[in-house]
């Protein structure tokens, strides 16, 4: 008999059609309707969604499990102190084991390269909840936010000024922009590069008829000229704290402020967004804590997005339903 095709994974923005991108930030915008409006479906009745974390959350963990609670199925967090993720059993078993006893695996994992073995050997999906190298999920709810705030038919043409270190969240924004044609600019102290794969798989994205692009800079300023949208992350992500001292001292200047943003030309009414947790170094609280700020309801689409993804990818096998 032919063999039954494996499970449709999701592992990074890359993952999307720019189609189908459009159509899980609508998913989120419905789902975050229904939700406000005490409506849920029980799709996930009688299922069991695995959420294996190597690392602290509170976003992704607090949002996956309430969007599993949501659509009525069972989520079941193992911490990294829980389970053998990777120790004392390699994940291959891991893998194998989870995934047949359970509906869907939601990871948060350090090497990228984890995940994509984490999801080679499942059965079930499995989902992205931030690696090294990507946080889809992150993506999913940065795109609605914009969308709640510009018009999703508006996005085109938007530009998107990233400040700080190029890290996961960075790199699955870089690709939602470039599939729904919003230009981006990214500015990091030197020697922190833009992953050249990445920033190749992002070029590629972009639709050849339309002006929109990535540039990457080293001067903030030059980043931030004519943005709409002005976004960082901390300086110093999970797993690269004893780096910490010598991040410090490379991005100093790369603070998001007002004078910033005044100093090099965004646009008047620009905004701000951060995946948060946030540090003081990477932005002012005049402007964290300011109207021009999204972050908190960046935050809680967090929710939308995950509910919108499970459907998409373990209620629906992954068809992506606009
Ligand atoms: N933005 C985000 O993923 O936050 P957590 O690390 O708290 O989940
Ligand atoms: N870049 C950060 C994001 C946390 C949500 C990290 O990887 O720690």
């Amino acid at each position: 008999p032919a063999a039954r095709p494996g499970p449709r994974h999701f592992l990074s923005i890359a993952d999307l059609s720019a189609h189908e991108l459009v159509a899980l930030v609508r998913a989120a915008q419905r789902a975050k309707d229904a939700v406000k409006a005490g409506n849920s479906v029980a799709s996930l009745a009688g299922k069991t969604v695995a959420m294996m974390f190597s690392k602290r959350s509170t976003r992704t963990r607090i949002s996956t499990e309430g969007a599993v609670v949501h659509l009525g199925g069972h989520p079941m967090f193992l911490g990294k102190e829980d389970i053998q993720l990777g120790v004392n059993e390699s994940l291959f078993d891991t893998s194998k084991v989870i995934s047949s006893m359970a509906s869907a695996m939601v990871a948060r994992v350090g090497p990228h390269q984890d995940i994509v073995d984490l999801a080679g050997a499942s059965s079930v999906p499995v989902i992205n909840a931030l690696s090294n190298a990507y946080h889809p999920m992150q993506a999913i709810a940065d795109m609605l936010t914009i969308a709640e705030v510009y018009g999703l038919s508006n996005l085109k043409g938007l530009k998107v000024a990233w400040v700080g270190d190029v890290n996961n969240v960075l790199y699955d924004l870089s690709l939602a922009c470039a599939k729904l044609d919003i230009n981006i600019s990214v500015a990091t102290p030197m020697g922190y590069t833009f992953d050249p794969t990445v920033l190749k798989l992002v070029r590629q994205c972009y639709n050849d008829l339309t002006a929109a692009a990535i540039n990457i800079f080293h001067e903030p300023e030059a980043a931030v000229e004519n943005a709409d949208i002005i976004v960082t992350d901390t300086w110093v992500s999970m797993g690269q704290e004893e780096e910490k001292l010598q991040r410090l001292k490379d991005f100093d200047g790369f603070q998001v402020t007002d004078e910033l943003a005044t100093n090099g030309g965004a646009k008047r009414d620009w905004r701000f967004m951060h995946c948060l947790p946030r540090k003081l170094e990477e932005v002012s609280d005049d402007v964290f804590y300011s109207p021009r700020s999204l972050v908190f309801q960046e935050a809680e689409n967090r929710l939308y997005a995950a509910i919108a993804t499970l459907e998409a990818f373990v209620v629906n096998n992954g068809k992506i339903l606009g």
